[in-house]
């Protein structure tokens, strides 16, 4: 059976804002998701699918892969200080034709980011008709859009920043956030 590699995210350290510890411990929580995904599906290999047991097996697996592999989005659009830019981007030419401007793009996201609750900020791209727009995932796995692709992933779960902040400061992460977005990489998912 096919197993997930846990990617290595050891170059990803002296990010602006966010400290080399905290990174350290998100990766450590990452890495525990493929151990957990990897374990689950050997599991569910050896069980039998018709009982419940099974059955509930199936219902935390949208929990621990999801967990893996938006963790990976996550680190795959961080670089230090962040890389090459939003001015000028196609990413930036689609926010603007679905949101009037960038500014309003980025305001909809940050807003999206501080809504209550744990989970993810995501900027997906709707193949459907080639649109950006922002969604609030709850958890892992609770909300994603169906089909569309992951452009630009925030980790807004508190863990990603209580760290080096206190858990009320999660404003401050997303500007934090914000300047250690690789917009190289953000550009290359839209295809
Ligand atoms: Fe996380």
């Amino acid at each position: 059976m096919a197993t997930y590699p846990a990617k290595d995210y050891s170059a990803l350290r002296g990010l602006s804002g966010i400290t080399d510890e905290q990174i350290e411990v998100h990766l450590k929580l990452y890495n525990g998701y493929v151990t957990r995904t990897n374990a689950l599906l050997e599991t569910l290999a050896q069980t039998d699918p018709s009982t419940s047991a099974y059955q509930e097996l199936k219902r935390r697996l949208g929990w621990e892969f999801n967990g893996m592999r938006l963790h990976e989005y996550y680190f795959d659009n961080l670089s230090a200080g962040g890389s090459g830019s939003l001015a000028g981007s196609a990413f930036a030419a689609k926010a603007a034709e679905q949101y009037g401007s960038v500014e309003n793009w980025q305001k909809d996201f940050l807003s999206t980011a501080k809504a209550p609750g744990i989970g993810w900020t995501i900027c997906y791209l709707d193949p459907a008709n080639g649109g950006l727009i922002n969604f609030w995932v709850t958890e892992h796995e609770q909300g994603h859009p169906a089909g569309l692709i992951p452009v630009l992933v925030c980790d807004v779960f508190e863990h990603a920043f209580a760290v080096y902040r206190k858990p009320t400061d999660r404003a401050p992460y997303l500007d934090d956030f914000f300047a250690n977005i690789n917009w190289d990489v953000v550009n290359q998912r839209l295809g």
